[in-house]
C-alpha cells in the first residue's frame, strides 16, 4: 500500500471566514484561508505544505514573469444537503495539468501530490465550501516556474500550488458574443489545447474591443482563415441546430474542456445526435438567420452552462430564442447540479468524496 505523504499544515490564526457573505460572492474576489504548495528541484517533488492564504515571494527573474511559464486548472467543490463535500472531476483535471506540463517544459506532478495536497486542503477549509444555490468552491491549481534565471531554457525548479475561492455565478446573465474575424487566439502547432496562461493574456486586448461594443466575450475562429469557430475565451461553445447537438471537434487549437465531455456524455446517454467536427461560421450564421438555431451555451468550469442569447458577426447581431424555451441546455444544467450535488445517481462516476 502507498504511504500517505508527509503535508506540514500550519493553520491560520486569523480566519477570514466571518468577512464573507456567502449569498453575495463574486467570481474571484475572496480565497480561502489555506494554500497548498509543493515545490519542485533537482528532479524530485519536496517541502509539501498547507500554510495560510498569503502574498509569496518571487524571484524577479522568473521566467513564469517574463515568458509565461506557467499552467492552471480550474475545478469546483460543492456541499450537498447533508453538509458532504463532493469533488467533480478531478481526475481530468489532474491528467490536463499533465497534458499542459508537458507542452510547457515542465515536470510531470505526481498524482499523489494532486489528490493528498487537494484532499487535505479541502478538508482543512471544508467550511469555505458554500451552500448556498448556484455556488461552489473555485479550486485553482497551478504550476509556475520558480527559477531565478532570465535566460531561454526549460526550467529546473517550480512551484505547484492549489488555491481556492467561494464562487458565484462567472456570468450573471445569458452572455453576447462576438465571432471574431481578426484576431486570432491560438494556430495549428501552438499551445491552444493547454490551460497555459500564454492562451489567456493575448485574448484579453480583442475581447475587450468586442466589450466596448456591447458584447461579453469572443468566440475564436481558427487562426488561419476564420472560417470555423472554436472556442469562447472562458469556455467551449455547443450549439444545438435542426434538434443536433453541434461542437468543435478537439485539436491542437481547442481546450478540452470537461464540461464540454460532461454535457456531450450527457447528450448522447439521453439518445442525443452529437456532431463534434469542424462548425463553419457561415453554417451558424446561416442556421441564426433561418430560425434553425435553437440553442447556442458555452461549457465550462466556471461559466457552467452559459446560455449565449446574441450572436455576433461582422456587422449583423443575431438574437437567439428565449433561454426559457431552450429544453437541452436547461435539463443538462438541472442534470449536471444534481450529479455534483449527489441528488441523483452518479452513474458516471464523476464525482469523489472529502
Ligand atoms: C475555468 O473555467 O475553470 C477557467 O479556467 C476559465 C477561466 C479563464 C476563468
Amino acid at each position: 500500500m502507498t504511504e500517505t505523504l508527509n503535508i506540514s499544515i500550519n493553520k491560520t490564526a486569523n480566519s477570514k471566514i466571518d468577512q464573507v457573505d456567502f449569498n453575495n460572492i463574486q467570481f474571484g474576489k475572496v480565497y480561502s484561508d489555506h494554500m497548498f504548495t509543493a515545490e519542485y528541484r533537482n528532479g524530485e517533488w519536496n517541502n509539501l505544505r498547507i500554510e495560510p492564504y498569503e502574498a509569496m515571494r518571487i524571484s524577479p527573474a522568473s521566467p513564469a514573469l517574463h515568458y509565461g511559464i506557467s499552467i492552471f486548472e480550474g475545478l469546483k467543490a460543492f456541499k450537498d444537503e447533508k453538509g458532504q463535500v463532493n469533488v467533480f472531476r478531478a481526475d481530468k483535471n489532474f491528467e490536463r495539468l499533465n497534458i499542459s506540463a508537458n507542452r510547457m517544459c515542465m515536470p510531470q506532478l505526481p498524482e499523489q501530490i494532486f489528490f493528498e495536497g487537494l484532499n487535505e486542503l479541502l478538508k482543512l477549509d471544508n467550511q469555505w465550501v458554500p451552500d448556498v444555490p448556484g455556488t461552489a468552491l473555485y479550486i485553482r491549481p497551478f504550476m509556475f516556474s520558480n527559477d531565478d534565471y532570465i535566460g531561454i531554457r526549460p526550467s529546473e525548479s517550480f512551484k505547484f500550488m492549489i488555491i481556492t475561492c467561494p464562487v458565484g455565478a462567472y456570468y450573471a446573465k445569458p452572455v453576447k458574443v462576438k465571432i471574431e474575424d481578426h484576431y486570432v487566439r491560438a494556430v495549428e502547432g501552438g499551445s491552444g489545447y493547454c490551460k497555459t496562461g500564454c492562451n489567456y493574456g493575448p485574448a484579453i486586448y480583442p475581447a475587450k474591443l468586442a466589450q466596448d461594443k456591447g458584447y461579453d466575450q469572443l468566440v475564436w475562429t481558427d487562426g488561419r482563415d476564420h472560417k470555423y469557430i472554436e472556442e469562447s475565451g472562458t469556455m467551449n461553445v455547443m450549439f444545438v441546430i435542426d434538434g443536433k447537438l453541434i461542437t468543435p471537434a478537439l485539436g491542437d487549437t481547442i481546450l478540452n474542456g470537461i464540461t464540454r465531455d460532461s454535457v456531450l456524455a450527457l447528450a448522447r446517454d439521453w439518445g442525443m445526435t452529437v456532431e463534434e467536427r469542424k462548425v463553419e461560421v457561415a453554417e451558424v450564421v446561416a442556421a441564426a438567420r433561418e430560425g434553425r438555431l435553437q440553442e447556442a451555451f458555452g461549457a465550462g468550469t466556471a461559466a457552467t452552462i452559459a446560455p449565449i442569447d446574441l450572436i455576433g458577426y461582422k456587422d449583423e447581431d443575431f438574437q437567439l430564442p428565449p433561454v426559457e424555451g431552450r429544453v437541452f441546455s436547461q435539463k443538462v444544467l438541472k442534470e449536471l447540479d444534481d450529479i455534483k450535488l449527489g441528488r441523483i445517481d452518479d452513474r458516471f462516476n464523476w464525482v469523489s468524496k472529502v
